[in-house]
């Protein structure tokens, strides 16, 4: 059996540092962040742990071997040098799916079926089987993924992308991925005995993820992985990642954290959301405009995903909700204001100028996070 396993948590552009915060303090040490990825060294047991806690990865793959090809040849000789019988069982039924990017060898399909042809070779070889695979068994899925000649082949570990968390039954038009929501709470750094406000929730998942980061929720807690039923992951690491993420949740941290929309549907969509989240009555949900916007406590942290006013017709509203914003919000100076938007004047709007700017991608949205740090009042 494999004792140490690279692996790869693919991220969302712009959140690769804040992905590899988060795999430090799963106490995972030796990590090196790329564009759109964090590699790093661990045993066998940070798969399911990896799965469970990363709040703002998209998945968690093993890298099962990287090397230059330039022939399908090449490509096919260096895949089958590969141990892949200590990942894939006899029975495996292994999908490849792949992506080419300025490399010569550019077909997909042709690179996918190659690929397959060699995984194939190498298991009937070490397997002894003389006829075929009878793929009958658990699922990996292999990736090839080939960039500037450079080959990468890995084996997802989630399944769906990890920001499908479970909780969500409903939503608007625009909801944010999940992982790009906790995203945005980590950075503000927020912690649990703050007041918290999303003043734009739609369907919640701001609010939803700030409620599971200040209880340590892992937010894998409600799903099922791919590699649960994998053999060369015993079932007693997953057993024991399940009781950590039991231990470690914090159900009785009390919360302060308002979800607030102009709309009554998203009002509702939200409450299922939370419920399905088993967060219960603990976000505090409202139908509100935010031109009533009053915290009532100090030392907040305001954190919010508003319409972009990108719509015909939508514009000039939105403008005149950043004005409003920005005018309530100077008379709470001790609160942090963090709003995420696509739109070029927020600052002229909002009336000031942010502390700190963030380039983020809302999927292929481009946006700019504005944070205003607070002062806080002692
Ligand atoms: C981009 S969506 C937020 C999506 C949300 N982050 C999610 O994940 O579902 C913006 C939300 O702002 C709400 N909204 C629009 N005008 C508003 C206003 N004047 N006051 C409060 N909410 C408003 C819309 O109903 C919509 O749900």
């Amino acid at each position: 059996m494999k004792q140490t396993v690279t692996l790869v948590a693919t991220a969302a552009m712009g959140l690769e540092a804040i992905v590899g915060r988060e795999v430090k303090a799963l106490g995972y040490e030796d990590i090196q962040v790329e564009n759109g990825r964090v590699l790093f060294e661990a045993p066998v047991s940070a798969i399911p742990r990896a799965n469970l806690w990363l709040r703002t990865a998209d998945r968690v793959k093993i890298l099962i071997g990287k090397f230059k090809a330039y022939s399908f040849d090449e490509l096919f000789e260096q895949t089958k040098a590969l141990p892949w019988e200590q990942f894939i069982t006899e029975e495996g039924e292994f999908p490849v799916t792949g992506k080419s990017v300025k490399s010569k060898l550019y077909s997909v399909p042709d690179c996918q079926s190659i690929v397959k042809k060699a995984i194939v070779e190498r298991l009937k070889q070490k397997y002894g089987i003389a006829s075929f695979l009878k793929e009958t068994g658990a699922f990996y899925r292999v990736e090839v993924a080939i960039h500037k000649d450079e080959v990468r082949l890995t084996l997802d570990t989630s399944g769906s992308g990890l920001h499908k968390r479970g909780y969500r039954v409903g939503q608007g038009e625009a909801p944010l991925k999940e992982t790009l929501a906790a995203a945005l709470v980590q950075v503000t750094n927020w912690q649990a005995d703050h007041p918290f406000i999303d003043p734009f929730c739609g369907s919640g998942t701001i609010a939803i993820e700030a409620a599971l980061i200040g209880q340590n929720i892992a937010p894998g807690f409600n799903r099922e992985f791919a590699s649960e039923n994998w053999e060369m992951i015993p079932r007693s690491h997953w057993d024991t990642a399940f009781e950590e993420a039991e231990d470690l949740a914090n159900y009785d941290q009390p919360l302060e954290i308002i979800g607030s929309d102009i709309s009554h549907d998203m009002i509702s969509i939200a409450k299922q959301n939370a419920m399905e989240a088993g967060l219960g009555d603990l976000v505090e949900w409202k139908q509100m405009q935010v031109k009533d916007l009053h915290p009532r406590k100090d030392n907040g942290y305001l954190v919010s995903n508003p319409p972009y006013g990108e719509r015909m017709g939508e514009r000039e509203e939105v403008e005149e909700m950043y004005r409003d914003l920005g005018s309530i919000m100077r008379d709470y100076p001790s609160w942090s204001v963090y709003i995420l938007t696509s739109n070029e004047k927020f600052e002229n709007l909002y009336g000031k100028n942010a502390t700190k700017k963030r380039k983020l991608f809302n999927g292929f949205i481009k946006t700019d996070y504005y944070q205003y740090f607070g002062r806080h009042i002692k």
